[in-house]
């Protein structure tokens, strides 16, 4: 089985915003914070070229961990879907979860417009629209997606899952028919913390690390921090990979921060490989990073 995991384009459009989108002032200074950083920072194009790397590569699945847009406005998600759109996968094949950006206000996360526009992707088996946490079953994978986001105020980009998400989450993870396969869980946020700023991470990550530890996990993936990293959390038969990825827009020269996703190559219930394809500036397309 071999699956590829994406993060965190952060896809910009503020073309057909309207004045009142502005009224919020997160998202007044989050516009100051693309005009002025992410705009020239994570590109469209370089997504479009990763959707376009990911239709080249034999995936069973694509998983995506969050944060697709940038300040939660209703043509920035019309933006994603339609990327989104191009993979040959199609819904049934990609896997979502939502992360802090795709909550940006109150307003995007009342009206739903992630869920709206996406939510095809992050639908659980036998639902009509996505609810957290969900569960897909395909062939010999489980995938689990957690929702850790929420319209955090201005200034902090934390994440929580509450313990009634925990419950249903163990709730899924231990049922027969999802133990005997690969089981692997989505969540934006780091359940483990890799960059010590208190207003960025994951408030309850150590009641997940308690239950991934009591119902058992074989890989979680995230995204948030835009940089691959790599932990392992306590299971109840070993230890868990925890894997974190950068951003899948990133344009950069720098071959740890350009556009990036991994393929993970999963034979039974073991993770075998994880190679990363990476942005290649000078040569206008992805390729394998060595
Ligand atoms: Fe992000
Ligand atoms: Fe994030």
């Amino acid at each position: 089985m071999r699956i590829a995991h994406f993060s965190d384009p952060h896809l910009l459009d503020v073309s057909s915003a309207t004045l009142r989108d502005f009224a919020s002032a997160k998202v007044l200074a989050g516009s100051l914070n693309v005009v002025f950083n992410r705009a020239r920072k994570h590109r469209t194009e370089c997504f479009a070229a990763l959707v376009d790397d990911l239709n080249a590569q034999d995936l069973d699945h694509v998983v995506c961990t969050g944060d697709l847009v940038n300040l939660g406005l209703r043509p920035e998600f019309q933006r994603a879907a339609e990327l989104l759109g191009r993979i040959r996968l199609g819904p049934a094949g990609v896997t979502l979860v939502p992360g802090n950006h795709d909550y940006y206000t109150a307003a995007a996360m009342t009206e739903q417009r992630f869920e709206r526009a996406l939510g095809a992707y992050a639908t659980g088996d036998g639902q009509t629209r996505p609810d957290y946490p969900f569960l897909r079953l395909r062939d010999d994978l489980a995938v689990a997606g957690l929702c850790s986001a929420y319209a955090s105020p201005l200034g902090l980009a934390d994440g929580r899952l509450g313990p009634a998400q925990l419950r249903a989450a163990e709730a899924l993870l231990t049922r027969v028919e999802v133990r005997e396969r690969f089981r692997l869980v989505l969540v934006h946020h780091p359940p483990v913390v890799h960059r010590g700023w208190f207003a960025r991470n994951l408030r309850d990550r150590e009641a997940l690390q308690a239950m991934l530890a009591r119902a058992g996990a074989d890989l979680v993936l995230h995204g948030h921090d835009h940089h691959d990293e790599r932990a392992a959390i306590p299971g109840p038969g070993g230890s868990i990979p925890v894997i974190g990825v950068g951003s899948a827009s990133y344009d950069d020269w720098r071959l740890d921060r350009a556009a990036r996703y991994h393929v993970f190559e999963i034979a039974g219930r073991k993770l075998v490989r994880v190679t990363t394809r990476v942005w290649d500036r000078d040569a206008d397309r992805f390729r394998e990073l060595v």
